[in-house]
């Protein structure tokens, strides 16, 4: 007996031992898929706290930032819709409703006034509108996921520019730090979910918004044709009325209108309006040759800033969005973006993978690079987690039915109206904390351009 068991116990340690160590990746098996996915959102969910007693639910703990909370519950709907793994569907929806807002229900709470960007407020809104569309259900009390992706929606129009021509502005609040800044990122939010609501509801109005918001970074050149695709910058100043757009390429920027597209794509109806259907198809083709930038050796890299080791912690979690979005794209509209898109993540997800090591049996840590080429980064984090669980749960897309709408399969209540309501602007703001916000915006961005100098080449 004793033998016996001590030779179970070094059998067991290992196994221990060997579980240790990169994750390896079948991308043809869903069973492997789910078994990697599992292990990298229980690391990712290990960075959370808000769920104890005393903490406050929604928020990751310093110096992760409010919107990455919003992001990785983004990531944490789809894992559950993907995977059909529920375990974190109740502290989603706990963080959720917490951070609402209290006199505008819009994800607009007051403790985050100080650095409230339309970018951070937009992760969460499209947090809301993914539990809409995978069918997470609504609360009996409280604001209903549709209606918040509207509020959002809602507010964001009232905040739509004179300046420049249009675009939304980088904060929500003129005395925030980076307020003249009209960053990509929190124009290319508010396109994603207006064009996400117009394929939920149907309601033209989103369409024209949508165009409306993509017509006008167009027009500003926060993108452009480049090399045969579409090169996404990342953002101009209206002090020198948009001129100089800041040339940083990232993921999320390319990612957030490559689902808005493949949405106004789908929501088109050719016996409606043909040429909506029409040019939206050759958006998605453009979007799709303007990828190869970000897919250096066929492994999808944040090539701003991996190489050179300057990745913040924001930016270590962009390529989760990327991944993200590439999924939402062949989940609507797969007979243009399936066979391009699928390559490239199941070309990258085993490289992802293999830079996780099990920190024990059904939990692992992530790094940064996954190109073979590529040092590991050697610093772990809920982004390096969730950008690797993004680009693996990705994969099951083909075993997904795709967001529901509110003619076929919704379950989420409308509110058109939703995001009525005033609130007063901070009164100091805190230059500290805003220096690192979500959109990087214009201090990363001249940061950056300082540092790569005559390195643009490599993102521009
Ligand atoms: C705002 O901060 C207070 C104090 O930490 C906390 O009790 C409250 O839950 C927070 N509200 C939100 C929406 O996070
Ligand atoms: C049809 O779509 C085009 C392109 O998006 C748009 O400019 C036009 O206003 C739409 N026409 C109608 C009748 O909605
Ligand atoms: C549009 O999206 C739905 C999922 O929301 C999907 O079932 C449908 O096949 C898509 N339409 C086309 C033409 O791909
Ligand atoms: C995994 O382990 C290797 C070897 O010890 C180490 O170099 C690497 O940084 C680790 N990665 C993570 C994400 O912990
Ligand atoms: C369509 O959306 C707009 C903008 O939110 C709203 O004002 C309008 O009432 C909606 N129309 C319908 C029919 O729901």
């Amino acid at each position: 007996m004793k033998f016996a068991s001590t030779a179970l116990g070094a059998l067991g340690a290992s196994v221990l031992l060997s579980s240790a160590g990169a994750l390896d990746l079948d991308v043809e098996s869903p069973d492997s898929i789910k078994e990697v996915a599992s292990v990298v959102a229980a690391g990712m969910r290990e960075w959370y706290t808000g769920d104890r007693p005393g903490d406050v639910p929604g928020n990751l703990p310093a110096p992760y930032y409010w919107w990455e909370c919003g992001a990785m519950f983004n990531a944490l709907i789809d894992y559950w819709y993907y995977t059909g793994d529920d375990q974190y569907n109740e502290i989603t929806t706990q963080a959720m409703q917490h951070q609402v807002g209290e006199k505008i229900v819009a994800f607009m709470p007051e403790n985050q006034t100080k650095t409230l960007g339309n970018d951070d407020q937009a992760f969460w809104g499209m947090a809301a509108m993914s539990a809409a569309e995978n069918k997470l259900p609504d609360v009996k009390e409280g604001p209903s996921w549709l209606s918040l992706a509207q509020a959002v929606f809602n507010t964001q129009v009232a905040r739509w520019s004179s300046t420049c021509d249009g675009g939304l502005n980088w904060q929500i609040f003129r005395i925030n730090n980076g307020f003249t800044y009209k960053n990509t990122i929190s124009n290319g939010c508010f396109f994603n979910i207006a064009a996400r609501l117009y394929k939920y509801t149907g309601n033209t109005t989103y369409a024209d918004w949508a165009d409306k918001a993509w017509q006008w970074q167009l027009d500003t050149k926060l993108f452009e044709i480049k090399d045969g695709g579409y090169h996404f910058y990342d953002g101009a100043d209206e002090k020198d009325n948009c001129q100089k757009v800041e040339p940083i390429q990232w993921t999320y920027n390319i990612g957030v209108h490559l689902a808005g597209a493949a949405a106004m794509w789908n929501a088109s109806d050719i016996s409606k309006n043909g040429t909506r259907k029409e040019r939206w198809a050759k958006e998605l083709d453009l979007l799709i040759k303007g990828l190869d930038i970000f897919f250096p050796d066929g492994v999808m890299k944040e090539v701003a800033c991996e190489d050179i080791g300057t990745c913040n912690n924001d930016q270590r979690s962009f390529k989760a969005y990327l991944a993200r979005w590439m999924g939402y794209a062949m989940l609507v509209a797969p007979e243009l973006t399936f066979d391009e898109l699928m390559k490239r993540l199941k070309a990258s997800a085993p490289m992802a993978a293999k830079t996780c090591n099990k920190s024990t049996d059904s939990q692992a840590n992530c790094d940064l690079k996954w190109n073979p080429k590529g040092n590991p980064d050697g610093k772990i984090g809920p982004g390096e987690n969730m950008a690797v669980l993004e680009v693996v749960q990705n994969l099951l897309v083909k075993n997904a039915p795709g967001p529901a709408t509110e003619a076929v399969g919704g379950i989420s209540k409308s509110n058109p109206d939703a995001g009525g309501g005033t609130m007063d602007a901070p009164v100091t703001f805190n230059p500290v904390t805003t220096a690192g916000r979500a959109g990087a915006g214009i201090l990363t961005a001249l940061v950056l351009g300082a540092t790569l100098g005559g390195a643009y080449w490599m993102v521009s």
